[in-house]
């Protein structure tokens, strides 16, 4: 893009120091109002409970929102966060292009992190349909509403590789496991930024948190990062490795650090790693306020060293902490900082401007535009798609699928909250766009009968027993509200409550068939539920689209084929538990020297790629042979039920020996096939082997020629094996 690349160059020349320091300035509308203290040390209040969520809102009433309109016509503003409409996006744009000196263009930014208005299931659950297709499409049709909306760039996908149930954030991502998480990525970049990032309905990408994010030390958010180097560029880096390849144009680096050093401030990392090994051309900017946080980590002295150091390591943007306003100036005047640092952070930002467009059309929306695109049909239907295809059988003894004509009756409150259903991250969303669960029913004319069954935490017996009379089933609608996953909701235990618990041993004292269904943003440590409950069907966090979803699998209008993409630990003290573990000396098993915990058993309650249909899948007859350094497998499945179903075959890799110890076995391929009852399909992965190298002691790549085993099946733990020796 030379022309881009001069354009720049003119600007450059024409601006002042000020002008250049102001492009790398995002913030957000401030909220000012009746109060004297800023809106953060207000919601710090509200938090810690110094004021009660009424007070706060009493507070809030009076706000007005102050978007700062003097600083962009001064040149002082390159971008906002939170802008969520095209009038006030118009409006704003207008001023920084008609009545600044230099009429460069703002940058919206905004969380579309799963959906816009249209909200589709959270990342975690959409990552369980193995659907590189459907992903592309939800992040489509996010693309277009949001951009109608005035929003240019996405803060999304978030593509940290999240090993630790306790981290609230393992919703916002794709699960354990980099090569889908990888895959993940990918298609979410094509699908924000489609082939031509300058149409108006297009987003630029800014992946995110780079990097290791997912390792936060004892799954607790903000937490220390310290591993190796093998270990950071095997299990965390590829999925940032591969969206850089699909052409995303931004990166947020996270708050952590990595061995000692804070993403924000590493030169390693975002200059030496981003630019120079990943040949990234884009622009970084901070996540919120974390740049002045590296005072707080203790990297800088005070703010002003924060901003040096920042502007040096390659951070491009300064989200909402102010710190560059505040202190490039005088750096650049005393000469501590370059006007080449400068002018480096400024080139990468004006090229996404240039890219989006936004300097030949600043004005991409309307206000026409974007009330004829929120909400269409055809949207929420594929919400409904995508939740169904995200839910994820994990036990059915005879209950389902349901028979229409059955008496239901529905216990939990978030059967009947539909604004849980949203999860986390739904910010652009509205609560009551949601069908909750008794929505759902009411909509279809079931006959159900419906109570919260939890009253002051303790389960309403008496109200149990006599709806049983007038039901078949009881659906226990059960789980986590969606502000217990997602940002700094890390939690210590991630069983079920006691009186969720407690409801369904009183469900199934009733005698009636129980289906638990769970509504949850995290990996949840259900043993008790596991054994005791009949059915149990993870639907997440879905969306928009809850409540029919949920109906079309239990009525089985949609037969389920999702498989986990994390793994379901048997108590929290497991954690971080994940399949592709390494073997140690002492495998775990019956012996008593041998690694394992006293008190629980050493498998998973559910496994990585586990999830069940209502009808059954065969493997048989695989096969591998490798010409050159092409691995070729092939395996027939075949339908063994009574149903049409889709199933998601996966193709794993163990190498036995190796350099530096080897995982178990690690996902490097899947398929998901539809199979009609009795239908076998042959089923080919072409694996190169240079893809199945790792880090030798001295970070050299490394593939050995030696022993593996090739294992193909329904999940990472049922299936067919068979070894071979690479050559
Ligand atoms: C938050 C999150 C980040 C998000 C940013 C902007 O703190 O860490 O994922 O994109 O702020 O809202």
């Amino acid at each position: 893009m030379r022309d881009i690349e001069e354009r720049i160059k003119k600007l450059l020349v024409e601006m002042t120091a000020e002008e250049k320091i102001g492009q790398l300035i995002q913030c957000g509308p401030s909220l000012v109002g009746a109060f004297e203290v800023s809106f953060e040390e207000l919601l710090d209040m509200m938090f810690d409970g110094r004021i009660s969520q009424e007070e706060f809102g009493k507070l809030m009433s009076t706000a007005t929102q102050d978007f700062h309109e003097d600083d962009i016509r001064a040149g002082k503003i390159g971008s906002f966060n939170g802008i969520k409409n095209a009038e006030t996006a118009n409006r704003l744009q207008k001023i920084a292009v008609e009545e600044s000196r230099l009429g460069i263009p703002l940058l919206f930014g905004y969380d579309v992190i799963h959906g816009y208005r249209t909200i589709f299931p959270i990342p975690l659950a959409e990552s369980c349909a193995w659907d590189p297709v459907l992903w592309e499409k939800t992040a489509r049709i996010a693309a277009i509403e949001a951009t109608a909306a005035g929003v240019h760039m996405t803060f999304a996908p978030m593509v940290d590789v999240a090993k630790d149930a306790r981290w609230g954030r393992v919703s916002e991502g794709a699960g354990e496991d980099a090569y889908l998480t990888s895959v993940f990525g990918t298609a979410k970049v094509k699908g924000f930024q489609d082939d031509d990032l300058s149409r108006e309905d297009s987003m630029a990408a800014c992946i995110k948190h780079f990097a290791g994010y997912g390792a936060a030390e004892a799954g607790r958010d903000y937490n220390r990062v310290d591993m190796s180097m093998q270990r950071l560029f095997e299990e965390y880096m590829p999925p940032f490795e591969a969206c850089v390849k699909a052409g995303a144009r931004a990166v947020m680096p996270a708050f952590n650090d990595i061995n000692g050093i804070p993403c924000s401030v590493s030169r390693w990392l975002l200059t030496d790693i981003l630019r120079n090994r990943l040949g990234f051309d884009g622009m970084t900017v901070s996540d919120s306020n974390a740049i002045a946080e590296c005072v707080d980590h203790g990297i800088a002295k005070d703010r002003s060293e924060a901003a040096k150091l920042a502007i040096e390591a390659g951070m491009d943007m300064d989200m909402s902490s102010n710190v560059y306003a505040e202190n490039l100036p005088a750096l650049l005047e005393r000469g501590v900082i370059s006007e080449a640092d400068l002018d480096r952070a400024v080139t990468d930002i004006m090229r996404i401007k240039f890219e989006l467009g936004l300097f030949d059309h600043p004005y991409q929306t309307s206000c026409e535009r974007e009330k004829e695109t929120l909400l269409r049909p055809e949207y929420r239907a594929c919400a409904r798609e995508a939740a169904a295809k995200s839910m994820v059988l994990l036990k059915n003894e005879g209950v389902l699928p349901l028979k229409k004509e059955i008496r239901i009756g529905i216990a939990g409150e978030l059967a009947d909250q539909r604004a849980e259903m949203t999860g986390a991250w739904a910010i652009g969303a509205n609560g009551d766009d949601c069908v909750s669960i008794i929505d759902a029913c009411n909509a279809s004319n079931i006959n159900y009968v419906y109570t919260p069954g939890i009253e002051n935490g303790v389960v309403n017996k008496k109200e149990i027993e006599r709806l049983s009379k007038n039901c078949d089933v009881w659906i226990a609608a059960v789980g986590e509200k969606k502000d217990q996953s997602g940002e700094a909701a890390s939690r210590a235990d991630i069983g079920l409550p006691k009186e969720q618990e407690d409801l369904l041993e009183a469900l199934l004292q009733t005698g009636i068939p129980v289906a638990a269904v769970l509504f949850n943003g995290r990996p949840l440590a259900i043993p008790w539920a596991a054994k005791h409950v009949p059915a149990i069907l993870e639907a997440w966090h879905p969306g928009v689209e809850a409540g029919n979803a949920v109906l079309d699998i239990l009525f089985g209008d949609v037969n389920p084929s999702a498989k986990l993409t994390t793994t379901f630990p048997y108590t929290t003290g497991q954690c971080p538990m994940y399949y592709a573990h390494i073997n140690t000396g002492r495998p775990g098993g019956k012996g008593k020297f041998t690694s394992k915990y006293l008190d629980t058993p050493l498998s998973p309650v559910f496994p990585f790629g586990y999830g069940l249909s209502y009808t059954s899948f065969e493997y048989s007859n695989l096969s591998i042979r490798q010409e050159e350094d092409m691995l070729h497998i092939l395996v027939d499945v075949k339908n063994t039920g009574k149903a049409a179903g889709e199933e998601i075959v996966q193709c794993y890799t163990g190498q036995k020996t190796g350099r530096r110890v080897r995982p178990v076995k690690q996902l490097r391929s899947f398929e998901k096939i539809a199979l009609d009852p009795g239908e076998t399909k042959k089923v080919s992965f072409d694996i190169d082997v240079k893809n199945l190298g790792y880090y030798d002691w001295n970070m050299n790549y490394t593939v050995d020629r030696g022993a593996m085993e090739i294992f193909v099946g329904t999940s990472s733990v049922e299936g067919l094996k068979a070894d071979i020796v690479l050559k």
